[in-house]
């Protein structure tokens, strides 16, 4: 959602804060802008623009030199996407600028506080009540005015603030909304992601909740808010800065479905335990007494996280023989859940960001549950907030639908479902089948990707859909879902999951022949159930696409993936989804990587 960056040092910094917000544009954005000066002029330089960052680029003119600036892209949340609602926020005196990422709760309360003392507000934001409130401090110092403003907010906030007459520095602070120090040679950069850090430096310092730091062009320190100097040693992000380039693809969404291979490989990679046919995951922080105790596990997830966390429980489930289930987490917060000693919670988020799951971790912990997470994004506020877990390793995904993260937190969960169920009753055997079957996923995955011209092929005939229909069982029901959710997200094409044991209680009367199937048919115990479901499609002239192990005589057109353990099934069978959702988006002339509507990761609630 919303993306912060700034810079101070020595370079031109317009064009580097352009570029830096280019590199957020994926998380989804309505409008941006930029701040910039040098430690001789005394005062702001500011331009903004509703849309896209090459819309405010248009708008920079070609005389705005600066060493020092700071960078927004917006996603409305207090006030319509429009140039003066964007970010940063000026005081009247063009002496104060703000970039904001959160939400200010009480921005109402203390708007009219400042409007009764005669302050006139520009923007309909909540963060213009920061730039008023830091403004008129009558502190000496910065940092002093924004530790006076961020103990007047309540909320969540990443900040970022340049002041005319403090030209020395960056002042930044955290509550709830990631902010991460770059640290170069020279130079400092602040970011919300590191995406838009890595071209400069992957020298990284995440500051935790409550912390501020101030960034001077060879130097940084970090603090609390109520002035502790804190202890802030730089870490090295892993990721390249290549990773966030399209290597050639046409689109993120592609070069992503492609690096599946690689990154299941990376998942994998110096977990499996051989000698014992078990899985190490040595974040869990779960000693196997801790793991034999647990009578329940509850995912909690949202979008295709959840469907993960979906296909999660039914490994779990499955090999451990605990009781397990999913729930989106937004749900599951709303509905004052019982929470239970002796069930493990499991947050499942690519970003670590997402606002729903880290709320329902937050109340989790508050309750004194144990909280797994299974993240993406090392070092993410999810990740960090829970008591231990699984990284997923999939590597920087750009594109706002998720497909190799999806993939590879399944392949986190088979890892954590073999890892419970040979603490528990697993046999040696089937763990060492399962782990035969995992090392088998990356050839299997190319297998799939190398008959993409085929399945572009069917994408042609699906891009003519009004509606569709997915349906699956048991195993295949999450793939169902998160296939269809994947097709609606990128091609805007209505679609529908069902259990196919559901059908007949009622999407049946859905079934004709401009309402096209797509039913996951696995060689499992359950084919002749499928097959049944099939014959009722047919029998309403239905079309139908199954993907399967061997061709489907009802079906009009087969996808057939290759076998592997029927546990490991669900993995293989959504990757040709992928590619089918993908061709039919493009076949539509959808913008694949940016859907309407949606944003990478949805930091607010
Ligand atoms: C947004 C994205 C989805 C994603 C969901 C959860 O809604 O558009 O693609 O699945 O957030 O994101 P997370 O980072 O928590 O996995």
């Amino acid at each position: 959602m919303c993306g912060i960056v700034g810079y101070i040092g020595k370079r031109d910094v317009a064009p580097l804060l352009l570029e830096g917000l280019a590199r957020l544009e994926y998380r989804g954005y309505d409008s941006a802008g930029i701040v910039v000066n040098s430690p001789k002029a005394g005062a702001l330089k500011m331009v903004k623009a509703k849309g896209r960052v090459r819309d405010l680029e248009a708008r920079v003119p070609k005389r705005f030199a600066g060493t020092t600036g700071i960078a927004h892209t917006r996603w409305a949340t207090h006030g319509a996407p429009s140039d003066v609602n964007s970010h940063p926020h000026l005081d009247p005196e063009n002496k104060v600028a703000v970039v904001h990422n959160g939400i200010v709760d009480n921005a109402a309360e203390l708007r009219a506080k400042l409007e009764a003392e005669g302050v006139v507000f520009a923007s309909e934001t909540d963060t213009e009540v920061i730039t008023h409130l830091i403004a008129r401090s009558q502190a000496d110092t910065l940092e002093e005015k924004v530790r006076e403003a961020v103990k007047a907010i309540d909320g969540t906030y990443g900040i970022a603030v340049m002041h005319a007459d403090f030209t020395d520095r960056i002042v930044v602070a955290r509550n709830g909304s990631p902010v991460i120090l770059g640290i170069g040679e020279k130079e400092m950069l602040v970011a919300s992601d590191v995406a838009a850090l890595i071209a400069h430096t992957r020298q990284v310092v995440t500051l935790n909740d409550g912390e501020m730091a101030t960034l001077k062009a060879d130097d940084f320190r970090t603090y609390t808010t109520s002035g502790t100097t804190t202890n802030a040693t730089p870490e090295t992000v892993e990721w390249e800065a290549a990773s966030y380039d399209m290597g050639g693809h046409d689109t993120y969404m592609h070069k992503e479905i492609s690096e599946q291979p690689d990154a299941v490989d990376r998942v994998l990679r110096g977990r499996i335990d051989d000698r014992f046919n078990t899985v190490h995951l040595g974040g869990l922080n779960l000693d196997p007494r801790e793991a034999r105790g647990i009578r329940r596990v509850k995912i909690l997830g949202c979008g295709t996280s959840y469907h993960a966390g979906l296909i999660g429980a039914g490994l779990i489930e499955g090999m451990a023989r605990i009781p397990a289930d999913a729930e989106p987490a937004s749900e599951f917060r709303y509905r004052n859940p019982v929470v239970d000693p002796d069930t493990l919670y499991i947050a499942v988020s690519q970003s670590g960001e997402t606002y729903d799951v880290l709320a329902a971790v937050q109340e989790l912990k508050r309750k004194g549950a144990r909280v797994l997470g299974v993240v993406n994004v090392v070092g993410s506020a999810i990740a960090r907030e829970a008591d231990g877990g699984v990284y997923v390793h999939a590597g920087p995904e750009v594109c706002v639908v998720s497909t190799k993260c999806f993939t590879n937190t399944v392949v986190a969960f088979a890892l954590l479902a073999v890892h419970l169920g040979r603490i528990r009753d697993l046999s040696v055997t089937d763990g060492k089948r399962i782990i035969e079957g995992l090392r088998k996923l990356p050839a299997q995955i190319q297998e799939i990707l190398d008959g993409e011209e085929d399945i572009k092929k069917l994408a042609a005939e699906f891009a003519e859909a009004k509606s569709m229909m997915f349906i699956g069982r048991v195993r295949g029901y999450p793939v169902a879902l998160e296939a269809s959710l994947k097709l609606k997200e990128i091609s805007y094409i209505h679609a529908e999951a069902y259990p196919a044991s559901e059908l007949k209680h009622g999407p049946l009367a859905l079934i004709e022949p401009s309402l096209p199937t797509v039913a996951i048919v696995p060689d499992d115990d359950l084919l002749e159930k499928n097959r049944a479901a099939l014959e009722e499609i047919k029998a309403r002239s239905g079309r139908i696409l199954a993907v399967a192990h061997r061709e489907q005589e009802k079906a009009d057109h087969t996808i057939v993936v290759p076998k592997n353990e029927d546990e490991l099934d669900p993995i293989l069978m959504g990757i040709p989804l992928q590619l089918l959702a993908y061709h039919t988006a493009l076949a539509m002339g959808r913008d694949i990587d940016k859907p309407r509507n949606l944003a990478k990761s949805v930091t607010v609630e």
